[in-house]
């Protein structure tokens, strides 16, 4: 099966790729099929940002549309940035800029637990739907470490691992990830979707 991400983020590209062609899933680009739209996000949870994406690359791709819509939740910020994450702090911040902040409002701050969390869509020309969530539970870390990963990832610190998720290898976040644990379900039901096993 052909299907288009809706997103022009490489990082996530390159993830959800790895885990989705073990299913013989083609994943294209929206460069690959000559689609610039950027669909305004508009909804106040992930499903609907998710729905939202995917519906719009599909609908002018007429291919199936996968769409993620990921961020990170902080419980001492009531669950900001959450659905945000990509524009706390404002257009003016990157990556860095957004991070910092998010250590700036968390200096002092004793209950440091977060989670990320991915909602995966998949939007089909016939109308139908697949949605699945997937969570990483950690903590905010008090200061960056590693280079890998995008994001929030230097300072998303996993206790049990002792280590940020950017010092880990791609292969070893996808497989604790919110994206990876999303997608490894939205690959169950996809499988049974394409099988015909999914009433
Ligand atoms: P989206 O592209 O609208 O889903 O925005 C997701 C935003 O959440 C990204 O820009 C990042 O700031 C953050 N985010 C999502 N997934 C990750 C991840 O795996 N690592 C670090 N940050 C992430």
């Amino acid at each position: 099966m052909k299907a288009v991400l809706a997103s022009h983020n490489k990082k996530k590209m390159a993830e959800m790729r790895a885990i989705l062609s073990e299913l013989g899933v083609e994943l294209l680009s929206q460069a690959d099929v000559g689609v610039d739209i950027e669909p305004e996000e508009t909804g106040t949870t992930f499903e609907e940002n998710a729905r939202i994406k995917a519906e719009a690359i599909m609908q002018a791709t007429g291919l199936p549309a996968i769409a993620d819509d990921s961020g990170l939740v902080v419980d001492a910020l009531n669950g900001e940035p959450g659905v945000y994450s990509a524009r706390y702090g404002g257009e003016g911040l990157d990556d860095t800029g957004r991070w910092q902040l998010l250590l700036k409002n968390m200096k002092g701050t004793e209950n440091r637990a977060c989670r990320f969390v991915s909602v995966i869509c998949c939007a089909f020309p016939d109308g139908s739907q697949l949605m699945t969530r997937g969570e990483c539970h950690g903590v905010v870390a008090e200061g960056p470490r590693g280079e890998g990963g995008f994001g929030y990832d230097p300072v998303f610190w996993l206790p049990e691992k002792g280590k940020s998720m950017a010092e880990l290898s791609p292969e070893e976040k996808n497989s604790i990830s919110h994206r990876g644990n999303a997608l490894r379900v939205f690959k169950e039901e996809l499988e049974k979707k394409l099988n015909g096993t999914d009433q």
